[in-house]
């Protein structure tokens, strides 16, 4: 393979990050389209530099604009990326020399907007150079909460300050959090009311903080055991997760290069997504909705819990990847199903087991897609929520008398959760809430039929609700058969 310089990834970087915030596209996949042809550790630096200017975003241009001479918004687009992808390196990255980093950005600069925009960079990024990193606004949780591992691969977010200190006149804690950890102010307001100060910073640390990578093992292919040592053997070093009996953890190495992930001995599957399909009592036959690329189904029938699964989602683009996954790790009993969740394709009244993963808003997995942060807003969580109560409602439809449905979603937000629970309650009166009976390392997340995970070291957030088809109810009542 031709080797290319940093200055690519570089280059790259700043071209993914016009892509993802001018017009709104996902990061990982065109990290993914642009990384082709880069060498493994510019690959790595082209990820890192995407996702870490998105993690920091409002903080590193705070900076900027404070060093520069032209306003913030008057910046040409390009230039702004230029500047924001420089600073990470200067602030977050110490393995990148500054002044590669400041005579890249000028270099690039100057390639695209001539001697003027080269002189602006070079100047604000010097004059940052000379001042020192902003602190959090407020001393992070001390000690160290289990779930910060992840933090130490973060960067350092400069020395605590004493509670208060640093709030600038006017700004309420919520603005200086929301800025500090780029995030959406209503966003963090919300997390103080429902979850307070404590919790709240948790979550603002690790979504700010490089996540590790989780592997869900194939047990027809392998042990947790067996893949560590192969893995170990590439160098890429694990450690088996407490929470979910098919996870590794990797610590070091990249095993997405390893022979063994083409060959089905494991998938790449965030921890909580894992365990997911364990919060629904075992049985023959699971239905998965908005279920592409199929990662629930794979671990629900990797685990044993179910022996075959109907994968239904409406992108037959994503059911193609259902249908490479079941081929790599050999689970034939998972079948890819086209339906809207507006129109199932399936009978009511008839299903044992049933699973929602609802599109939502993703709050609980903003450490693994930073971009979110800049498109939600609270009307979209809204129009999120109506969309999510009319698919339970269908979902529940599915049921036969005494079947469960769990409810799951990858967002923080009550209004996408309870209040989507609470409505279709209300709304089908032939399903009640059950309680969640999971493997005892999970009783800690489990109050009644809710289960919520924060984001931490060991998964992504997401909640989930246990429901159940009452068997005395013989069918939905007529609002729910509209
Ligand atoms: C976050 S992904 C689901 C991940 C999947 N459950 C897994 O574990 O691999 C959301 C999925 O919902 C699907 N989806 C979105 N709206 C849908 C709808 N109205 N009907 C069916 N599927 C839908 C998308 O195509 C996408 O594949």
């Amino acid at each position: 393979m031709r080797r290319r310089s940093p200055a690519t990834a570089r280059t790259r970087a700043i071209e993914v990050l016009r892509a993802v915030l001018e017009k709104g596209r996902s990061a990982a996949p065109l990290i993914g389209r642009r990384a082709v042809g880069l060498s493994p550790a510019d690959q790595d630096l082209l990820r890192e530099l995407v996702l870490g200017v998105l993690r920091w975003k409002a903080a590193l241009d705070a900076e900027i604009a404070a060093s520069s001479r032209v306003p913030f918004g008057k910046l040409a687009p390009n230039l702004r990326e230029t500047l924001e992808v420089a600073l990470y390196q200067l602030r977050h990255l110490d393995r990148v020399p500054a002044y590669a980093a400041v005579s890249e950005a000028v270099d690039h600069a100057r390639s695209s907007g001539g001697e003027g925009a080269a002189r602006l960079v070079n100047g604000i990024l010097r004059s940052i150079l000379l001042l020192p990193a902003p602190s959090p606004p407020s001393p992070l949780p001390s000690p160290p909460l289990r779930g910060e591992r992840g933090s130490l691969r973060a960067t350092a977010p400069g020395p605590p300050l004493p509670a208060g200190e640093g709030r600038g006149e006017g700004r309420s804690e919520a603005e200086e959090l929301a800025t500090y950890y780029s995030h959406p102010s209503f966003l963090v307001a919300r997390w103080l009311e429902r979850f307070g100060p404590e919790r709240t910073r948790r979550i603002l640390v690790q979504d700010n903080s490089i996540p590790f990578l989780d592997l869900l093992v194939n047990p027809r292919r392998t042990t947790r055991e067996r893949l560590r040592s192969a893995l170990a053997a590439e160098n890429v070093t694990t450690e088996l997760s407490p929470l979910a009996p098919l996870a590794l953890t990797v610590l070091s190495g990249n095993p997405l290069r390893s022979r063994l992930l083409t060959e089905g001995h494991f998938s790449v599957q965030d921890v909580g997504s894992q365990l997911l399909p364990l919060l629904l009592p075992p049985g023959e036959r699971l239905v998965d909705l908005a279920a592409a690329p199929g990662g629930k189904s794979l671990a629900a029938l990797a685990a044993g819990r179910f022996r075959e699964s109907l994968a239904v989602d409406r992108s037959l683009e994503r059911l193609v990847r259902v249908r490479e996954n079941v081929h790599r790790l050999r689970i034939p009993a998972i079948r890819p199903v086209g339906g809207d969740l507006g129109a199932l394709p399936l009978p009511e009244g008839r299903f044992e087991r049933v699973l929602l993963d609802a599109p939502c808003s993703g709050t609980g997995t903003l450490r693994k897609n930073p971009e979110i942060r800049y498109r939600i807003r609270p009307d979209a969580i809204e129009r999120l929520a109506r969309a999510q109560q009319e698919a339970l409602l269908a979902a529940a439809r599915l049921l036969a008398p005494g079947g469960f449905l769990l409810y799951a979603t990858c967002s923080l937000e009550e209004e996408e959760n309870e209040r989507v629970v609470e409505r279709v309650l209300e709304r089908d009166s032939g399903v009640e809430p059950a309680a969640i009976e999971a493997p005892p390392v999970l009783s800690e997340f489990i109050r009644g039929e809710r289960v919520r995970l924060f984001p931490d070291e060991r998964t992504d957030g997401f909640t989930a609700h246990l429901l159940r088809r009452r068997s005395t109810v013989a069918a939905p009542g007529p609002e729910v058969n509209r």
